[in-house]
């Protein structure tokens, strides 16, 4: 449980095990200033190994996900001092480095303007889900910078060369249904069932096995610029880490789903995960438990 009160940000704990995380600036529309990313690598760190934590959403208070970098006190006032600059540019990697390989899921719930450095984070996150009227925008282009900070070797490997080109060039906005329309995001809903359908993912992420799900954002994650070869190698090595890591709590998730699934009849992987994935628990499964897990699968195929 992170206790501390930061001056920028936000975070509260569910009990379930969902943290929230709310850029806490609406008064500067959330632009990142040195302190923000300080306080925000300290958060992300701490989160990272938090027992109570299993997924982060990151959101913003007020009308903005983002206005990006903070020109005045990012830019503005660490020009000629280096030593200020390089500690602001190291602290800004929660949203890179960090993001990229968490160990844990991490939701981004784009809710209003996400602009500039702001697509670090929202590329960054495993999943990212906007608001259908929120506001994207490369805005560099209009004030004297290109889309820096790898933003935009970022927009290239995300989106289509045409979008990324056509956006960072004309600087136009662009809205939540545009950013899904172009993968930017995961999918966008109407701002009034924003919150609902984050929290509708972050439950269902939830209920898998927690190594299974770590290994998983790491295979797609690590494997994108490795060769064949590497990536089989990597992936043997991933399987191997997570078993090492459920028998560590006394688990072996992969026993455990093909048991249920083929002796047990208890559910069905298309369709759910093993019962008890979420806990990393094994051990026989009740009838009643094995009933749910058929309703729940005639369900799914009604709903086809
Ligand atoms: N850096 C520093 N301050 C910022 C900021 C940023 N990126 N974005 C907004 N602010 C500040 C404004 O200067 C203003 O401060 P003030 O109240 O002291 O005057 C305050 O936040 C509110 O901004 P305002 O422009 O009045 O809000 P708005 O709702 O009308 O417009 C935006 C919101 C995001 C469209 C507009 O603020 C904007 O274009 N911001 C610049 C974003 C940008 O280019 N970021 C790129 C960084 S890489």
């Amino acid at each position: 449980m992170l206790t501390k009160k930061f001056t920028c940000v936000k975070v509260d704990q569910q009990k379930d095990g969902i943290t929230w995380v709310t850029f806490n600036r609406p008064e500067k529309r959330n632009a990142m200033s040195p302190t923000f990313h300080r306080e925000m690598m300290e958060i992300m760190t701490a989160l990272q190994v938090d027992p109570d934590t299993k997924i982060v959403i990151l959101t913003g208070a007020g009308t903005a996900y983002s206005a990006g970098q903070d020109l005045k006190e990012y830019f503005r006032e660490t020009d000629g001092n280096p030593g200020a600059k390089a500690e602001a540019g190291a602290n800004s990697r929660w949203r890179s480095d960090l993001l990229w390989m968490y160990d844990k899921p991490t939701i981004a719930m784009i809710n209003g303007y996400c602009v500039g450095g702001a697509f670090t984070h929202c590329i960054c996150s495993d999943f990212a889900i906007a608001a259908d009227d929120a506001v994207f925008s490369l805005s560099e282009v209009n004030w004297g910078i290109l889309p820096g900070g790898m933003v935009s070797k970022m927009m290239s490997d995300t989106v289509s060369p045409r979008d990324a080109m056509y956006y960072a060039c004309s600087g136009r906005p662009f809205n939540g249904k545009e950013a899904a329309a172009m993968r930017l995001v995961t999918f966008s809903v109407p701002k009034r069932s924003l919150k609902r359908e984050t929290l509708k993912l972050a439950r269902e992420l939830l209920q898998k096995n927690q190594n299974v799900l770590r290994g998983t954002k790491h295979a797609i994650r690590a494997t994108q610029n490795m060769h064949w070869n590497a990536a089989a190698d990597y992936l043997v090595a991933k399987q191997a880490e997570i078993k090492m890591r459920d028998a560590a709590r006394g688990h072996d998730s992969y026993q455990e789903g093909i048991r249920q699934f083929i002796d047990e009849k208890t559910y069905k992987p298309v369709f759910s995960p093993y019962i008890g994935a979420g806990e990393g628990k094994s051990g026989a499964v009740k009838k009643s438990a094995k009933k749910r897990s058929k309703k729940s699968a005639k369900k799914a195929t009604r709903k086809k």
